[in-house]
């Protein structure tokens, strides 16, 4: 299991399942797009060809990480994206979330474009959209230039807020013609709670001193998701004053969550989950639409986590287009205020609550089908927020890798929760796509090339890489014959 899995115990609960069971695309508005998507370190390969160079990713990947494999290859898009969108067609995709590899547009991160890594976006852009199949464009996905890491610290320090806002202008100016949706960064939640707390995910750093010896000190997590607020707010700040206005796009911002319910009845249990919310949406999320972390957050995590002046307050509420979310599963919440006690520090021990993930009947490695969690998402999004506009960025069903090509689970997966989706819909949520992760089996966040997610297995013995598609593909893809898509 992902992420705070490692804190969690498995449960076997029977399986509750909500949402409207039969449905067609026509019944979801012409202008809502259906997609999928990949990220650049997960999918292009090429790793040091033609002038790119090494992220954090590929750092903590190379330092034994992630199962022991990296993306140096991957799926190989970086030679294959043609091919692939092919592939995309076939599915009838309407959309595609793809993300820039900062390190092969501006290696090192700072200074001239790479004019190979320009090249490179301009013909992927241009092969989605001459196909029909409209971008979707990821700035951040957990690949940050080693060498900003190395030269101040990357999202620890504010030169980043600079940096940053630098590598947008490019992307916006160069792309911005074409791409019309933008997330600045991929999971800052899980990034900076996964990157700086629980050293799962890059750049590995751990505040949690259960998990580690070294651990350094325990407000990084905060540091870093506060520099991401603040450079967010920066490069929506340079697009509406820039760009906006001829380029009528769109900015917004990526979280994960799962969808959270009380272990229990007791107040407590109840409490607890009210703060699992805040802290896995709220804390990122209420600085954008409100101005500032919620009290439960600050309370707990005391000085750890940084202030808000009044203007970068000002400055991040209302800098956001959209709401981004990754959603796969759900899980209970259990009060534990002696985690609180025991480790003076670290995001889980701030959250002060066991977080565990429900499983029912199904098999390790796969997510039980619980589609009432995005339902129930997308409605807390809609009663907390205002209904802003939400985009599920990335839903799907992992399995081992070298699985059948058969894979119900996951058909059946997507056949639940996008019925809930459509459920959610009908109930006013301005949810308005969909993207299911992920197009290709490529590199797996935690487990390398041992579980995945694709509509299409990548055979990784093959010299050319075959692509092999499941039946998985051919659910998604007949879901989306006769698209109206008006965009
Ligand atoms: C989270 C990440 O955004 C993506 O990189 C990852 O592959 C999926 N979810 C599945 O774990």
């Amino acid at each position: 299991s992902l992420y705070i899995g490692l804190l969690s115990l498995v449960l076997h609960l029977p399986v509750a399942v909500h949402g409207v069971d039969h449905y067609s695309r026509t019944d979801f508005p012409a202008d809502f797009v259906f997609g999928s998507g990949t990220s650049a370190y997960q999918y292009e390969g090429a790793a040091s060809e033609d002038g790119r160079s090494p992220s954090i990713w590929d750092t903590f990947a190379h330092s034994g990480h992630t199962n022991g494999a990296n993306g140096d290859i991957a799926c190989d898009g970086y030679h294959k994206y043609k091919d692939d969108i092919q592939l995309m067609v076939e599915t009838n995709l309407e959309a595609f979330r793809i993300s820039i590899s900062w390190s092969r547009l501006i290696p090192n991160g700072r200074g001239p474009i790479n004019q190979k890594g320009l090249h490179y976006y301009n013909n992927l852009i241009d092969e989605l959209i001459s196909c029909g199949i409209q971008p979707h464009v990821t700035l951040n996905h957990i690949d940050l230039p080693q060498a900003l890491e190395d030269e101040y610290g990357g999202w620890l320090s504010r030169k980043i807020l600079k940096d940053f806002t630098a590598y947008a202008d490019v992307c916006f100016r160069e792309f911005g013609d074409r791409v019309l949706y933008w997330t600045t960064v991929n999971e800052a939640n899980i990034f900076a709670v996964g990157g700086y707390d629980q050293g799962i995910i890059a750049p590995g750093r751990c505040s949690d001193r259960t998990r580690c010896s070294w651990g350094n000190s325990s407000n990084e997590t905060y540091i870093a998701g506060h520099n991401i607020l603040l450079a967010h707010a920066a490069v929506v700040r340079l697009y509406r004053a820039k760009y906006q206005a001829i380029q009528k796009g769109y900015v917004g911002f990526n979280i994960y969550t799962m969808w959270f319910e009380p272990y229990t009845n007791a107040t407590e249990d109840l409490i607890a989950t009210q703060r699992a919310n805040d802290f896995f949406i709220g804390w990122l999320i209420d600085p954008l639409i409100f101005g500032d972390y919620p009290e439960t957050v600050k309370k707990n995590a005391q000085t750890r986590i940084p202030t808000f002046t009044k203007l970068e307050s000002e400055q991040i509420k209302g800098s956001v287009d959209f709401i981004g979310v990754n959603h796969y599963t759900t899980a209970f919440v259990k009060d534990n205020p002696s985690i609180l006690e025991a480790d003076n520090g670290g995001f889980s021990a701030d959250l002060a609550a066991q977080i565990i993930e429900q499983q029912g009947d199904t098999p390790q490695d796969q997510y039980p089908v619980l589609p009432s969690g995005l339902y129930g998402v997308l409605e807390y999004l809609k009663q907390v927020y205002g209904n802003q506009p939400v985009y599920i960025h990335e839903n799907g069903q992992m399995t081992r890798r070298n699985g059948t090509l058969n894979d119900t689970p996951r058909v059946e997966y997507f056949q639940a929760y996008i019925g809930s989706l459509l459920d959610a819909l009908r109930n006013g949520s301005n949810v308005k796509g969909y993207f299911a992760w992920t197009f290709l089996d490529g590199l797996e966040l935690l487990d390398g090339y041992g579980t995945s997610f694709g509509f299409y297995y990548v055979d990784l013995d093959d010299k050319d890489l075959r692509r092999y598609q499941k039946l998985s593909a051919r659910w998604y893809a007949s879901f989306l014959k006769g698209k109206t898509r008006s965009n």
